[in-house]
């Protein structure tokens, strides 16, 4: 083995697992377009100033987790943790406002965040997220929610649970805030040290702690669902509505809080039950002032991001569609070899998924190799076959052979095998 090896938290997708992640992203291509997304790739370095922002200092993200490093000429660059920044940095640098009001964008790519690597949570993880940028209306809360569920339906994976909540806006959240520092002032000698620290920088995160004397406590915390304006109340309804419309199931999560600040109104996970502690295969909600945050006109916009690792992790291995090989050419020494070869581009040029063995080596040997290949046909030409004029063609999962002229060989094996 060499002595190198990727890094904690950084993995490679071997062939093996690559099928399946072929598949979700093809999926993801064809679902998103059904739906009216336009893909946009931005890149994974930005000044790190956008994330602060966006994300919010008091967030665990941004407090320990982003890779910072000062590039050659000084400047303070960040691997982005999450795609939804980028996509409004994008959206106002290119003024995609003007030429397409209602922004409907979607994404695929690396994140990267220093968390503690467990099972489902990596430092470099993947994302496909979909943003609409533009529009108030709860209906795009509910469609997002639609493609999202449409999404996961196609990859077939069940046994999901889209969890709901409403954050309120910089109106009625001031409120819910304080009614929240009331209540775990009570309690807050229990309170774990970085809950006693979120007490007054960010309350909101005590509700995500994961430690158990604090969930305890959290309990009976109020939710911003009591606390809301009548605009977020309306919301909120229209977006419950709309879902029941739409036969998509949810629950409502009374506490359900999000790790990054830019959220407003409608927030909401899509949780499994067969991932462990890592248990959020996508998340999302509102983020109504980031657009402004940044420097741009008051927008409204809502988005999610669903993680890939824990989606494949998901899907039935026997729906993924293989691409097996085709035919595997096994030419017996060197006049066989020289007259497969040709062959070889031409099957490809047909589209045929096709391999030749070495004519050095022996046909156990060549048979042995298509067969871990998972050819589906095997051509044998030897010496003999030459000067007959004739190749055999050998159905792997029949074992029936058949000969066929030499002459006439693409013709017979691109109508046979394409
Ligand atoms: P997030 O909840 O931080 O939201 O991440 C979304 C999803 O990415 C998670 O539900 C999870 O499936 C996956 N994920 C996050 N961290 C890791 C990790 N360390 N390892 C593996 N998977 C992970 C966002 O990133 C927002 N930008 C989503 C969004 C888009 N909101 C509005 N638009």
């Amino acid at each position: 083995m060499s002595k190198f090896t990727s890094l904690r938290g950084f993995k490679d997708i071997l062939p093996e697992e690559s099928d399946r992640w072929l598949w979700v992203e093809s999926t993801a291509h064809e679902t998103f377009n059904v739906f009216g997304f336009s893909h946009i790739r931005t890149p994974i370095l930005e000044n790190t100033e956008l994330f602060t922002r966006s994300i919010g200092e008091a967030t665990d993200i941004v407090e320990k987790e982003m890779y910072t490093f000062q590039d050659w000429d000084g400047k303070k660059v960040t691997l982005r943790p999450e795609g939804t920044a980028s996509v409004v940095r994008a959206y106002l640098e290119h003024h995609l406002s003007e030429k397409i009001p209602l922004s409907k964008l979607y994404y695929i790519g690396p994140m990267f965040r220093h968390e503690r690597p467990q099972a489902g949570r990596l430092r470099q993880f993947h994302q496909i997220g979909a943003e609409i940028i533009g529009d108030l209306d709860p209906r795009q809360d509910v469609e997002l929610l639609s493609l999202l569920t449409r999404f996961f339906e196609r990859m077939q994976v069940t046994d999901l649970t889209l969890e709901i909540n409403s954050l309120g806006c910089p109106a009625c959240r001031p409120t819910y805030r304080a009614a929240l520092q009331s209540y775990f002032e009570k309690y807050l000698p229990e309170l774990c040290e970085d809950c006693r620290r979120r007490f007054k920088t960010n309350p909101l995160r005590i509700l995500d702690c994961k430690k158990e004397a604090c969930k305890a406590i959290a309990r009976n915390a109020p939710s911003p669902i009591d606390h809301l304006c009548a605009e977020c109340r309306e919301h909120f309804k229209a977006v419950r509505e709309g879902l029941y419309q739409l036969a998509i199931p949810y629950q409502i999560q009374p506490h359900l809080v999000r790790g990054l600040d830019y959220y407003t109104k409608t927030a909401f996970e899509l949780t499994t039950n067969k991932l462990g502690a890592q248990n959020a295969v996508a998340a999302g909600g509102r983020y109504d002032g980031l657009v402004e945050a940044l420097g741009g006109p008051p927008t409204p916009a809502i988005g999610f991001a669903i993680g890939v690792e824990r989606l494949v992790q998901l899907i039935d291995p026997a729906l993924v569609p293989t691409s097996r090989l085709r035919l595997f050419l096994a030419p017996l020494g060197k006049a066989a070899g020289a007259a497969l070869f040709p062959l070889l581009l031409a099957l490809r040029r047909k589209n045929i998924r096709s391999e030749m063995g070495n004519d050095a080596i022996g046909l156990k040997s060549q048979m042995k190799r298509a067969d871990r290949l998972g050819a589906a046909y095997v051509l044998i030409v030897g010496e003999n076959e030459m000067t007959q004029g004739k190749a055999i063609l050998r159905n792997m999962s029949t074992k029936a052979q058949e000969e066929i002229p030499l002459s006439t060989l693409i013709e017979t094996l691109s109508a046979k095998l394409s």
